[in-house]
């Protein structure tokens, strides 16, 4: 059975002009698809009567790449944890329901157009950690670099952020400590993360602090919508790690 819904949808033309929640309607819905499917229906409709389509982000849409930011009724990638809005289904909504979206708002993710801003920063990070080094020649076999299991599980849970950005939309302060803490943590708990270690987190917090992200006061916001559920361990790591690299 298809459903009728409501949609209260953010519009601004550029970075420069005011946005506005602007209504449709999203008609003959089926409860299978995803969001994004379902926003492409809204899409199709808005073009058949010569009106301009919701600008909104995606790529992958099955969860992986992280460009699917959207703040569905006040949560960042909707009311289903662990789960990214590509991947969030129509049959979470009631026929008749009102659903408002946003983008993310957050000062260093400036806005480009309707639901799409600027998640640039976030590269920025990651270019200021820099590269990891690794000898030459051919790659070495696994089971030579012995990596306990323990390691090897906090390395791999922390690897899962997709740098969505969703712990930043979701920060009173738009902190962006989840995101670093996971990706300082994936190398620092591996040999390969080690050499340039002390660096890494130092340039990556200078940065991250640069691009205007707000600071951490653990209201744990960012680990309720992450859609990878990275565990707010991974800030305790990356503050435990920057005073060891200050020392
Ligand atoms: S579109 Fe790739 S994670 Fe949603």
């Amino acid at each position: 059975m298809s459903m009728n819904l409501h949609l209260r949808i953010w519009r601004q033309k550029n970075s420069k002009a005011k946005g506005q929640f602007v209504s449709y309607e999203a008609k003959a819905i089926s409860p299978d698809m995803s969001f994004l499917e379902m926003l492409d229906v809204v899409n199709e409709d808005l073009i058949s009567q010569n009106q301009e389509p919701i600008a909104f982000e995606s790529d992958c849409r099955e969860g992986i790449c992280g460009a699917c930011s959207l703040v569905i009724n006040g949560i960042a990638h909707g009311p289903d944890s662990g789960t990214t809005a590509c991947q969030l289904h129509m049959r979470r909504f009631k026929d008749g329901d009102t659903i408002t979206v946003e983008p993310w708002r957050a000062k260093a993710f400036s806005p480009i157009k309707d639901l799409v801003v600027d998640r640039s920063a976030f590269d920025r990070i990651m270019q200021a950690g820099g590269f990891v080094s690794v000898n030459t020649g051919s790659a070495p076999d696994g089971n030579t670099i012995p990596i306990s299991k323990v390691h090897a599980d906090l390395a791999f849970d922390a690897a899962a952020c997709i740098g969505c950005g969703a712990c930043v939309a979701a920060c009173k302060n738009a902190s962006a400590m989840l995101f670093v803490g996971a990706k300082v943590s994936q190398l620092m708990h591996l040999p390969q993360g080690q050499p340039e270690r002390q660096q890494r987190v130092q340039a990556m917090i200078m940065k991250m602090d640069e691009e205007g992200f707000g600071s951490c006061t653990n209201t744990q916001e960012c680990e309720a919508v992450c859609p990878k559920e990275i565990s707010t361990r991974v800030i305790t790591e990356l503050n435990r790690e920057f005073v060891r690299a200050q020392l």
